[in-house]
């Protein structure tokens, strides 16, 4: 029988959904996309379990692919389906924690990942501390919870941070006064980590004034060959959030590579077309590789109980 991976994704003619099934597929696996939030869910002492339209979900592995606005709904499925003991790529405490960039932050400077020195701020008075503490003027704004460069903003004036910061805390979101890296203005550099390895990168570039590059704001996206540092820095931030699949942003400072985000569902067409890198097959790869894995911790734990029940039968 082949093994049954569910994708959990609301688009299913999305081109990431339907490439990591595509390549799934290939590399034999059973495939079901299903919408996160058509799931229902019974958690009882044994575990409980996932139902769609009443049938209950069976499988060997799980990709979730939640998006930011479902973020609250959809990471308790995945947790679900962790309990369940099906693998799961990624995990839902990576997927809560890429989530929120103070608390990715946080756990990147714990590992020593260099990243843009950012400060919290709890109201608007704060703002003028903050941006001394960041470096001046101009400063990024930015709220804690966001995602495709919105709710991301360059401050020119101390003015206008504190404008910022106040509109921010006034919709309830919570801001954050970054420093800005001018060198790096306009440009990123995606490397997108499976198993813990750089399968692919990419350079994206700004659309016109600009100083966000992100894909969905028109920026661009080129093929670059990542230097070996850069790829170190962005195993170590998957591998710090606890991330199987991670899509890390890197800045190019004067003072070398610094992590601005982690996404947990990072979208595969413009860096499978930049790189033209197979991505969705390398994830289907990292899948098989786990599935074995499994398998072969089964048999093991299989042997084992083998080996005791004859201890208790000799003795
Ligand atoms: N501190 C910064 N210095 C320079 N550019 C930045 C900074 N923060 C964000 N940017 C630019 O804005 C884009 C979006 O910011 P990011 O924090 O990744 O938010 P989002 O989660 O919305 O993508 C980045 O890809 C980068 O191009
Ligand atoms: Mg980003």
């Amino acid at each position: 029988m082949r093994p049954r991976l569910v994708i959990l994704s609301r688009g299913p003619k999305l081109y990431s959904t339907k490439r990591l099934s595509e390549e799934a597929e290939n590399a034999g696996w059973d495939v079901r996309i299903l919408d996160p939030l058509a799931l229902t869910m019974i958690v009882d002492e044994q575990g409980g379990k996932i139902f769609y339209r009443g049938w209950p979900v069976e499988c060997e592995a799980v990709i979730p692919r939640i998006g930011y606005s479902i973020t609250r709904r959809g990471v308790p499925i995945v947790r679900q389906f962790e309990r369940m003991g099906v693998i799961v790529m990624n995990s839902s405490d990576g997927i809560t924690r890429s989530r929120d960039k103070l608390i990715a932050c946080q756990m990147m400077s714990s590992g020593n990942i260099p990243v843009p020195i950012t400060a919290q701020v709890v109201s608007w008075e704060d703002t003028n501390r903050a941006i001394s503490r960041v470096g001046g003027t101009p400063c990024v704004v930015k709220s804690t919870e966001g995602t495709h460069g919105a709710g991301v903003f360059l401050a020119k004036t101390e003015q206008h941070a504190r404008q910022l910061v106040y509109q921010m805390l006034e919709r309830e979101m919570r801001p954050l006064v970054q420093e800005y890296i001018e060198e790096s203005h306009g440009k990123d550099i995606r490397a997108l980590v499976v198993g813990g390895k750089v399968v692919a990168c990419m350079r994206r570039r700004a659309n016109g004034d600009e100083f966000r590059s992100n894909f969905h704001l028109g920026g661009s996206v080129e093929k670059v060959d990542i230097d070996p540092d850069f790829e170190k820095i962005a195993i170590k931030a998957a591998r710090i959030l606890g991330l199987e699949i991670a899509g890390v942003d890197l800045l190019e400072s004067d003072r070398g590579a610094l992590v601005l985000e982690v996404n947990s569902s990072p979208g595969l067409e413009g860096i499978e077309k930049a790189s033209e890198v197979n991505v969705a097959g390398a994830v289907s790869s990292r899948l098989n590789y786990l599935m074995q894995k499994n398998e072969g911790s089964i048999n093991q734990d299989y042997q084992s109980n083998n080996v005791n029940e004859k201890y208790q039968a000799d003795s």
